[in-house]
């Protein structure tokens, strides 16, 4: 089941959010950022031990203050034009997401709008690669959420929810 709401990820209580953060996993701004406020000090300081993680790729940590058990980070691409590996990359986001939290019996996952913010990836194609990555690991959790920030960004997973397969 896919669905698509508009919220701030880190109140949602499902088994795993996923977090757009970027390689030092650190903390930074946007979704990044409200994820580390919310979950406490006690995730940046789990995060010290992790060594970074590479664009595409994704790592596990307890949600500690969050109501969700579980958060992934996972390092979006810089959007450069599209022709610098992006949709890959992208791409790769969510089949490690996925990966990880099918590892750890995950059965409720959210993912924020990756790299659509300050990494600046077109809203509409990203959708496009989030939608088509949520729906071929669709049978496998019971439920798959777009968290988006806005109404506006929510349209472009709705529209294309909307479309025939
Ligand atoms: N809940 C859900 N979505 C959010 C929230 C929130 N609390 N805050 C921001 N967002 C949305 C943004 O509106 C955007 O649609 O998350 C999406 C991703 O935007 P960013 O957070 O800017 O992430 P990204 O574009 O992947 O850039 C990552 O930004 O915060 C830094 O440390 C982070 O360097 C990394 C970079």
């Amino acid at each position: 089941m896919i669905e698509v709401t508009v919220a701030d990820i880190t109140g949602l209580q499902v088994d795993a959010i996923v977090n757009a953060a970027n390689s030092s996993l650190l903390g930074g701004g946007g979704v990044d950022g409200a994820i580390h406020r919310a979950a406490g000090p006690e995730l940046l300081a789990y995060c010290r031990t992790l060594g970074g993680c590479r664009t595409g790729e994704a790592k596990l940590t307890p949600g500690f203050l969050l109501p969700a058990r579980w958060v992934i980070h996972t390092v979006g691409p810089v959007w450069h034009g599209g022709s610098h590996g992006e949709e890959r990359l992208l791409r790769s986001c969510y089949q490690s997401s996925f990966a990880l939290a099918l590892a750890n019996g995950v059965r409720s996952i959210v993912f924020p709008c990756i790299s659509t913010g300050v990494y600046g990836y077109p809203k509409d194609q990203a959708a496009g690669i989030a939608l088509a990555m949520m729906r071929a690991h669709e049978e496998r959790f019971e439920r798959i959420i777009a968290c988006c920030f806005s109404e506006g960004d929510a349209e472009h997973y709705r529209r294309l929810l909307a479309e025939p397969r």
